[in-house]
């Protein structure tokens, strides 16, 4: 074998013997490469990993195959579409499964959030949703209001209307001025206040009145939208305080500006319900999708519109294009027959019902943690937790890294955020996968200084 720990023999072995040239997302490439985690199959609850071992999935891949994997009849319907028509323009053109994904989305969607715009990923989804809602005040006469007010600890992808409303430091940092005009809502994180909570706090719904400080700051006239994730997943599964969203709402109608929910980690089913909306009851002007719109399948994303917004650019001369975006590969055939597909597994298996039926099994198991050493907060919702542990004196993230690996090496895939663990597993989950996971877990955290 070669010096180089990035240069693995592939003799025998389904390990790759090149690591070195795919430079890898939100990785820590040099560490990865000297210890690879490689999976090569999937099925239902579980991964395979290149060693041929067996790793319950608890999260969902990327907070995504809410499903479960390589289900039959989504491969099937992705084969299907493959060898029918691969691939069709949606500029000027359209194609029959893009029209029926909508509508069937339209149908899923809580209140009037019965227009869908389709893109390709979260980040996607996230850019596209900003740039509707400045160009909707536009179409209605008021141009100036162009400014976006995201959320500390937000994460709304890559893009850099996402890293520009989204609040986590390395995000930004590194990436110069980022969109101009945008301002930040608090987080609602506070573990003096609200640590071991079960669901959502009782504390923090005072932190939506920030946006009526922020709206004296800048004046109504020249805000947008607002965006938060009603869960914000990525930084480590922070749920709402009770009435917070509520609260943002009033706050947007009083001022006449959008809210929008990114759901992308949210929708399809993963909080008991088909959207975190209903879940907590409050309708977002908008929507942004993506993951579980197509179990992951095909990368898809879509953002939901309420019909005012829609309706808003529907006005002009017929032969105008209304809205000047969109994606080579918005509404891709694969993506439309995947969703379709995934759709009806979602229906017809039940699957968001699982998820909200096994929501207090599933709160029982995150909570059992408490007293772990080291466990300093657990937070859960629906089927997402976060188990978060104190930071150790040699560095912020390094006990969690070592759990996550240690968990991994047990046989759990989990999601790691600094020395959070987050979990989502598929939502066809029964209560022994969640027994599976939650012994893993604890092994894995007492293992660990
Ligand atoms: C809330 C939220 N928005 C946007 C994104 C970005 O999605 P993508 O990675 O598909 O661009 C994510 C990804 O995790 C997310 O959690």
């Amino acid at each position: 074998m070669s010096a180089n720990p990035a240069r693995v023999s592939n003799e025998n072995t389904a390990v790759p013997n090149d690591l070195e040239s795919w430079w890898m997302p939100f990785t820590a490439n040099r560490q990865f490469k000297a210890n690879p985690r490689l999976l090569v199959g999937a099925k239902d609850m579980h991964y395979t990993t290149h060693d041929g071992r067996q790793v319950i999935d608890g999260s969902a891949g990327l907070w995504c195959v809410n499903a479960g994997h390589c289900r039959k009849p989504i491969v099937e319907a992705i084969q299907k579409q493959a060898a029918e028509m691969d691939f069709a323009p949606t500029f000027q053109m359209g194609h029959p499964k893009a029209f029926e994904f909508a509508s069937r989305l339209a149908h899923l969607a809580p209140g009037d959030l019965n227009h869908v715009f389709f893109a390709n990923s979260g980040s996607e989804a996230v850019d596209t949703a900003l740039k509707i809602a400045i160009a909707y005040h536009r179409a209605r006469g008021e141009g100036a209001r162009t400014r976006l007010i995201g959320r500390e600890r937000g994460y709304h992808g890559v893009g850099f209307g996402g890293i520009s409303v989204g609040g986590i430091v390395s995000n930004r940092k590194v990436f110069g001025p980022l969109l101009a005009g945008v301002d930040h809502l608090p987080h609602t994180h506070s573990l003096k206040d609200m640590a071991f909570s079960k669901g959502q706090p009782d504390w923090g719904t005072h932190l939506a009145d920030d946006l009526e400080r922020i709206v004296t700051l800048h004046d109504a006239s020249t805000i947008a939208a607002v965006i938060v994730e009603p869960v914000a997943g990525s930084t480590g599964v922070l749920i709402p305080p009770k009435g917070y969203l509520q609260k943002l709402r009033q706050i947007c109608d009083k001022h006449g500006i959008l809210l929008i929910f990114d759901e992308v980690i949210t929708g399809f089913g993963r909080t008991g319900a088909a959207f975190g909306a209903e879940t907590f009851g409050v309708i977002p002007d908008m929507m942004t999708t993506a993951k579980g719109l197509t179990n992951a399948a095909v990368p898809a994303a879509a953002v939901f519109t309420r019909k005012h917004v829609h309706d808003a650019f529907m006005s002009g001369p017929e032969n105008m294009i209304e809205l000047f975006h969109g994606y080579t590969y918005s509404a891709h055939a694969l993506a439309c027959a995947a969703g379709i597909a995934t759709l009806d597994l979602y229906r017809d298996e039940g699957i968001f019902e699982n998820a909200k039926a096994l929501a207090p099994y599933w709160e029982d198991a995150v909570h059992s943690l408490k007293g772990v050493k080291n466990v300093i907060d657990l937070r859960n919702i629906g089927i997402m937790a976060g188990i978060e542990m104190a930071p150790r004196e040699d560095g912020a993230g390094k006990r969690g890294y070592e759990v996550f690996v240690k968990a991994y090496e047990k046989g759990l895939m989990a999601r790691l955020t600094g020395d959070t663990i987050a979990l989502s597993p598929p939502l066809i989950l029964t209560r022994k996968h969640i027994d599976d996971i939650f012994g893993i877990l604890k092994d894995a955290i007492q293992s660990v200084n």
